[in-house]
């Protein structure tokens, strides 16, 4: 998906290249908003269950931020148990109610061509939040933190936490990815393969249980329980008389229910990848036990997408920085990716400085 070398794609960066600067507006059409809509509009916002906390404080972040810019906000969380047919249904609501942005954090990526066809149909602009939309020429724009790079991030800081416990290979290690339905879980996979390929390759690395694809590595649902009953089995197959070295996990709830599993197991914690700067996890990294999280500013992600919104009411172009990577399967999506920051105990402190609640942690 992020490696679409096609003559668009290379006009594109011919275009980035003449322009001199890595942001432009967006020229590759997609938006019917042209003309505007009132300031005081209906700005849909969907976001998927609460499987992280990131998802937690953007519900709020957009609730004061829209208001803050003078829309009327509709913010909706899909529910556990039936997530998707909830977010078909908040987005059918939305349409029906005139919103003119529909902002969507899928549920389901996949699941969604319906809802966002009947938005465009109705005049919206159908923006991507975080997660991508798939197989629908009816998504507009896609906002998100650099996905690729966050896995590329997360499998040098494995290399790096394992360097740092002993100098050389073999290493074993086991990998885990995120959940199918979600479009970002085989970029940060693919991401992290990136670098990780190599060095299994060479035999630096071993995956001692042999699951290496992404099927096998899959979270179903993003939830805690799969990925420690995982681990559990792992350990128990794999592991009887071997030490594990490191563990590839995509966020920070995985990882902390990988840890779980293995301090239950009574083996000595592995070095452990995460993403999303949760407290919990930070906290953790602090006292030594989860090796590294990414810092995605939730409040940055919020502001961009609002600030879109904020354009396409004025009529005015939306600011997009990437025309290439995101291909869901019909488009090429426009986007505006905002660069994700590895976190591990040395830069703590730094990487949250600005932020009142995790700032506190790392004292
Ligand atoms: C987000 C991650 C998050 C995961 C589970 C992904 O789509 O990009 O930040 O950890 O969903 O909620």
């Amino acid at each position: 998906m992020r490696k679409l070398l096609a003559t668009t794609a290379l006009a594109a960066v011919a275009l980035m290249a003449l322009s001199g600067c890595s942001t432009r507006t967006d020229t590759t059409g997609g938006s019917t908003a042209a003309a505007g809509f009132p300031a005081d509009s209906v700005i849909g916002v969907a976001l998927p269950s609460k499987t992280s906390e990131n998802w937690v404080l953007a519900g709020g972040l957009f609730e004061d931020g829209l208001k803050t810019a003078g829309f009327k906000g509709d913010v909706q969380y899909a529910g556990a148990s039936t997530t998707v047919k909830d977010q078909q249904d908040q987005i059918s609501a939305m349409v029906t109610n005139g919103a003119k942005v529909i902002i969507i954090g899928a549920a389901d990526g996949g699941q969604l061509g319906t809802q966002v066809k009947a938005a465009k149909d109705a005049g919206a602009t159908v923006i991507a939040y975080d997660r991508l939309i798939l197989n629908t020429p009816d998504v507009d724009y896609y906002v998100a933190y650099d996905n690729f790079k966050v896995g590329e991030l997360q499998g040098q800081a494995l290399l790096d936490g394992l360097a740092s416990r002993k100098a050389a290979g073999p290493y074993n290690i086991e990998l885990f990815s995120g959940s199918s339905d979600d479009a970002n879980s085989a970029v940060f996979f693919n991401g992290a393969m990136s670098i990780l390929q190599p060095k299994i390759d060479d035999g630096t690395l071993v995956v001692a249980s042999g699951q290496t694809d992404i099927k096998q590595t899959a979270t179903a649902g993003w939830k805690a329980e799969n990925a420690q009953s995982r681990m559990d089995s792992l350990l128990t197959s794999t592991y009887g008389d071997k030490a594990l070295d490191g563990v590839l996990s995509p966020n920070d709830t995985l990882a902390r229910a990988i840890i779980t599993s293995v301090k239950a197991a009574g083996k000595p914690i592995p070095i452990v990848t995460g993403q999303d700067s949760e407290v919990e996890s930070v906290k953790s990294i602090m006292a030594g036990e989860q090796y590294s999280t990414i810092n995605k500013d939730t409040r940055l992600l919020v502001a961009q997408a609002i600030k879109m919104a904020q354009a396409l009411q004025k009529g005015e172009a939306v600011d997009v920085n990437d025309t290439k990577s995101y291909d869901n399967g019909v488009k090429i999506v426009p986007a505006y990716l905002l660069p994700p920051v590895i976190v591990t105990k040395a830069n703590a402190a730094e990487a949250y400085a600005n932020d009142p609640k995790l700032s506190p942690l790392t004292k």
